[in-house]
């Protein structure tokens, strides 16, 4: 009979990725549940890039104490950036662990179980080898049709800006095979009907600059746009200091390449940029923002902001609202800068006072939200495509989609039937989050 796994993924989209790798790793000997209660196994994917996620799991683990006094067969595991970054520490916090899979250990997760099999004793995978190979995993079953998928290009990350964990917990930069990213592209769509594809990196600018004989990032999304039925390709993230006229060439040129770019900001001083070790000036970041918009001018740029980093001052934080005024992002996704473990950040002893935070915070939201306002109402009477991935969430008499600028679209249509399939729609009213459209007729299903 099949086993039960539940797991519960939390973090960037590369761990969203990493649960679905583990699921297919396992297909043969368990099915997913959504109750936790049932699961004969429990994986908690974990994120480590902030103060709060770090949090979040360690109450998650509590609440699956009692599961295991009440079924001792349980198997509770922990895996991601968390696992990697606290291994055998986490088995001494939380004696009744069974399995800690690091970031490049969790692929390992079959002869981890096996090893909990014969000696009952918990395993730790956490090891980081520099010369790792992204394995290739394909589900042997047909898989259920989906819109969208993740392929990940990437491990890890080179850059250490001083505040963030990633290059510790993900290790060094490594790029995949393209073969093995064209092979699992490929059959994502074929088997599982997938339209669109985002492809994953810490810094998916960097893709291929290390090793010898691949193609640049640039050249890897013309080789995927060539996969026949494939209509859509995305990516993330980017780092502005390797963003070439190259790429944004092909994002402007290559019609199955979507006009989304997210560039992470960070902050608006220069001297903050440099605290920051992002290695790019302010005057650099808008460089490539004119590069973007002359080459692509529908391009919609999103961004990543940081407020209160240590030694920020008012005046540095302004030139952060400065720049967010000048570059028009679509969106921000802000967080209040918080100390973590190994990073340089963590020793600068200017830090700043959390309500200064909080207020610095609260600020970048209301500047967005006015900006992504302006913005959601420039689309009001224009007719823009969209990929439908299925009823809304609101309103099931509607179907829900994105544009290629990465806008949510609700509308109404005549047909239901139409998730997988591209479809023209006018838009007639902003909501905070999402446009409003009526059906105007399908691109192609
Ligand atoms: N590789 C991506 C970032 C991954 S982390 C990139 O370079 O764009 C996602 C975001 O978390 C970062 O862009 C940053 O804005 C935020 N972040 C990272 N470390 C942080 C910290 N210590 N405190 C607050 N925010 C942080
Ligand atoms: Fe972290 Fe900087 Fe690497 Fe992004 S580029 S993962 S922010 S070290
Ligand atoms: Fe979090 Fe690890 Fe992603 S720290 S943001 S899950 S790379």
């Amino acid at each position: 009979m099949m086993k039960k796994l539940y797991i519960k993924t939390f973090g960037c989209q590369m761990n969203e990725k990493d649960s679905e790798q583990v699921r297919i790793l396992l297909e043969d000997s368990y099915v997913k549940t959504e109750n936790p209660e049932e699961a004969d196994l429990i994986l908690i994917n974990t994120c480590s890039v902030r103060e709060k996620p770090e949090h979040k799991l360690y109450s998650e683990i509590g609440r699956f104490k009692e599961y295991k006094l009440k079924k001792p067969d349980l198997i509770i595991g922990v895996m991601g950036c968390v696992a990697q970054q606290e291994g055998q520490a986490l088995l001494q916090r939380f004696p009744y662990l069974d399995l800690v899979l690091g970031t490049q250990g969790f692929y390992s997760i079959r002869s981890a179980l096996e090893i909990i099999k014969e000696k009952g004793s918990p395993v730790i995978f956490t090891d980081l080898k520099e010369n790792f190979e992204i394995p290739l995993v394909l589900s042997k079953s047909k898989g259920v049709r989906r819109v969208k998928a993740f392929v990940t290009i990437m491990q890890g990350c080179d850059n250490f800006c001083t505040y963030c964990i990633v290059p510790y917990v993900r290790g060094r930069e490594i790029s995949r095979a393209p073969e093995d990213i064209l092979k699992e592209a490929e059959e994502l769509v074929v088997k599982e009907g997938v339209r669109e594809i985002t492809l994953l990196g810490q810094n998916v600018n960097s893709y291929g600059l290390k090793e010898r004989g691949y193609p640049d990032f640039a050249e890897l999304l013309d080789l995927i746009s060539q996969i026949e039925g494939l209509w859509r390709i995305r990516f993330t993230t980017s780092h502005p200091k390797d963003l070439s006229e190259k790429l944004i060439k092909v994002l402007s040129e290559n019609p199955k390449v979507c006009k989304h770019i997210h560039l992470p900001l960070q902050a608006g001083s220069n001297r903050i940029l440099k605290r920051m070790n992002r290695k790019y000036t302010k005057e650099e970041y808008l460089e490539k923002v004119s590069l973007l918009r002359n080459y692509c001018p529908e391009i919609a740029i999103t961004s990543d902001i940081i407020v209160g980093f240590p030694g920020e001052t008012e005046e540095d934080f302004e030139e952060t609202l400065e720049m967010m005024k000048i570059v028009q992002f679509q969106e921000v996704f802000s967080f209040k800068y918080s100390d973590r473990p190994f990073t340089l950040a963590r020793k600068y002893p200017d830090k700043v006072p959390s309500e200064v935070k909080e207020e610095r915070l609260r600020r970048v939201h209301s500047l967005q939200e006015a900006i992504t306002k302006s913005i959601y109402e420039s689309y009001i009477g224009k007719e823009v495509e969209v990929l439908v991935e299925g009823r809304s969430e609101k309103d099931p008499n509607k179907l829900t989609g994105r544009t290629s600028t990465n806008v949510v679209v609700n509308f109404s249509s005549p047909r239901l039937d139409l998730i997988g399939a591209l479809v023209k729609v006018k838009i007639v009213e902003a909501g905070k989050h999402s446009l409003r459209g009526q059906y105007v007729e399908s691109l192609r299903v």
